[in-house]
């Protein structure tokens, strides 16, 4: 039997119920998995919508016979109703079957290097090398589908809010974003460089001095950067910058913004407004500028409980005017001592000296602490600093104060790893503030800005008299789940503010006005008072869909070495390309590669 077009439907593959039996409809998509049942043979059709089972008989359709996976088909064919026992209620579609009349092959495939199916591990290099295959795989599939909704969810809710989506320039001039640039050199200016953007930051700031109110952008940001999981030299930003805000402005926005996104891309209702912080609490009480709220075992200060201890280690510690940072751990009295001593080596394998340990157990106390440093008094005061009741561990580290709660950061997060504490599915949003205005260069010891350079320091602070590292800033960070999301500050719009914080990190007057010219003659121009942020969006992706690669939620990332090995990027150029450009390589030709 034949049909005419128009009785045909165009149907995805992941659409047909059985509100469809006895339509003929034509399906066009990838053969997902064959099965030969008896003279019948069953193809899996898959697009992105779903999968649809196609009944061919061999007989009439001899070419099913040679379908394989990953062959492009289209079918068409009969909807009709499984025989009853073959449903597949995990199936959209798992209701009917459709029972082919046509076969066209569109396209072969190769054997694929990996299979499609299922979400089974392979190695990474060989998934970006074959990119396009595995984003046909379901994983991919729902990463990739789950960041538009993201992104569209973003656009939606800032669109409602007033802000406009403007674009900025790729090509800039070098800006201090705290990485190094990617430059491209210029054919029709010699010896000159553009630089691509670190960030739209400048730019948004001009946005505002040109009166745009609120303006945002879903912006891909190049940074030259070293290779972490959590970092692409090219990534997205959702940048955001506001006329005449205050802090909280920002930060409600954000709420907002997050709260729409986890709402509409994932179902998921988050409480606003989120926990705040401010820099010193996070240090001392989690051990790092990004705590991770999904758990407790907060650090403290124990140093008190053990003053005047005959205890020699931390008596020496605390005569150094060193700390003593400790944490409980509820139910840590049931480790065994193998326990102790994995975690005691874990410590030590993050650069402790040891890790002191008490169990609160209900049959006694047992430490690695000798008798003398844990007398009824020292106990009675661990368990008051702490929260430990009986059944729980205590937790101790001595040593230099911030470097001690660092370390002690990292224990709690490892214990809280151990404990399936870090649930992927559990949501901790904190707005971490009150950060410092300036920092030293761990390496040069030069005064850099905690933030960037732009950033407007706190009430108080504004007089950038006196220690600098004590100035404190309007800066503000988003964190999820121990993650940065995303880092924002009120910005200085006074221009002779802007050439104080220049001078004070070291800029010559004449590198103040080559770099930064522009920017102090525009707020010489009535520039408004303005803050704002940028939230990465491949962070929060990977944090939605609970993986630790921001690789799984770019379509084309970079590999570890911030190679592309599908298309060979970075790649040489034409000799004739780099004559034109005035460029002469002086790399040894085997370290280009
Ligand atoms: P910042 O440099 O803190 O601030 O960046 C903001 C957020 O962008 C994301 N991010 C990255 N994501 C992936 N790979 C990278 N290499 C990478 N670098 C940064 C992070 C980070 O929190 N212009 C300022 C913002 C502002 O002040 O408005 C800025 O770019 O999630």
């Amino acid at each position: 039997m034949t049909q005419s077009a128009d009785q045909v439907r165009r149907a995805t593959c992941g659409e047909l119920t059985l509100d469809a039996a006895g339509q003929v409809v034509d399906l066009r998509g990838w053969v997902h998995a064959t099965r030969d049942h008896g003279g019948l043979l069953f193809v899996d059709l898959r697009d992105r919508f779903g999968v649809t089972q196609i009944v061919f008989d061999p007989h009439s359709l001899p070419q099913a016979s040679e379908l394989r996976s990953e062959d492009v088909v289209a079918v068409t064919g009969v909807v009709r109703r499984r025989p009853t026992g073959t449903e597949n209620p995990k199936l959209a579609t798992g209701a009917i079957e459709v029972g082919a009349q046509s076969l066209t092959v569109l396209n072969r495939s190769k054997t694929p290097p990996f299979p499609i199916r299922g979400d089974v591990e392979v190695d990474e290099s060989l998934r970006l090398r074959y990119r396009y295959l595995d984003l046909r795989r379901p994983a991919m599939q729902r990463a990739i589908a789950l960041r538009h909704r993201v992104v569209k969810a973003v656009r939606d809710y800032l669109d409602a809010q007033g802000f406009l989506e403007i674009e900025t320039p790729m090509l800039i001039k070098q800006t201090p974003e705290g990485a190094r640039d990617f430059v491209v050199p210029s054919r029709l200016h010699p010896g000159l460089f553009y630089a691509l953007p670190q960030s739209p930051q400048l730019f948004k700031q001009l946005l505002m001095v040109a009166g745009f109110h609120r303006y945002f952008q879903i912006a891909r940001c190049f940074r030259d950067e070293d290779t972490r999981a959590d970092r692409q030299p090219e990534f997205t930003q959702i940048d955001v910058e506001m006329s005449f805000p205050t802090q909280d402005d920002v930060m409600t926005v954000m709420e907002g913004t997050m709260a729409a996104v986890f709402r509409e891309a994932l179902g998921v209702e988050l409480t606003t407004p989120f926990v705040r912080l401010s820099h010193a609490q996070a240090q001392a009480e989690y051990g790092t500028d990004k705590p991770d709220l999904r758990f407790g075992m907060r650090l403290c200060d124990l140093s008190p409980a053990f003053a005047g201890t005959e205890f020699k280690i931390f008596a020496a510690a605390l005569a150094a005017g060193q700390a003593i940072i400790g944490w409980a751990e509820p139910g840590g009295a049931a480790r065994s001592r193998r326990d102790f001593d994995a975690l005691t080596a874990a410590a030590m394998e993050r650069g402790a000296a040891g890790l002191a340990w008490v169990a609160l157990g209900s049959d006694g106390v047992k430490s690695s602490l000798p008798k003398v440093a844990l007398g009824e008094e020292t106990l009675a005061r661990l368990r008051s600093l702490t929260g430990a009741g009986d059944g729980d561990a205590v937790y101790m580290l001595a040593g230099e104060r911030t470097a001690t709660q660092t370390l002690a950061g990292n224990m709690r997060l490892h214990i809280a790893q151990l404990r399936g504490l870090r649930d992927p599915k559990t949501f901790a949003f904190c707005w971490v503030v009150d950060f410092p205005l300036f920092e030293r260069d761990p390496e040069t010891h030069a005064l850099m800005p905690a933030h960037h350079p732009f950033t407007a320091p706190a009430p108080g602070s504004e007089s950038l008299s006196g220690d600098p590292l004590a100035l404190r800033a309007q800066h503000y960070d988003l964190v999820l789940n121990g993650t940065e999301l995303g880092s924002g500050s009120i910005r200085i719009h006074d221009p002779q503010l802007q050439r104080r914080i220049f001078e004070l990190l070291g800029y010559t007057a004449q590198q103040v006005e080559e770099r930064f010219g522009f920017l102090l003659e525009a707020f010489a121009y009535g520039a408004p008072p303005h803050g704002g942020i940028a939230l990465g969006v491949d962070r929060i992706v990977a944090l939605m869909l609970g993986t630790d690669s921001i690789r799984d939620t770019i379509a084309f990332p970079k590999n570890q070495r911030f190679q592309d090995v599908m298309i060979g990027a970075p790649g040489p150029v034409e000799p004739a390309a780099l004559r034109e450009l005035h460029l002469r390589i002086d790399v040894p030709p085997r370290a280009q590669t």
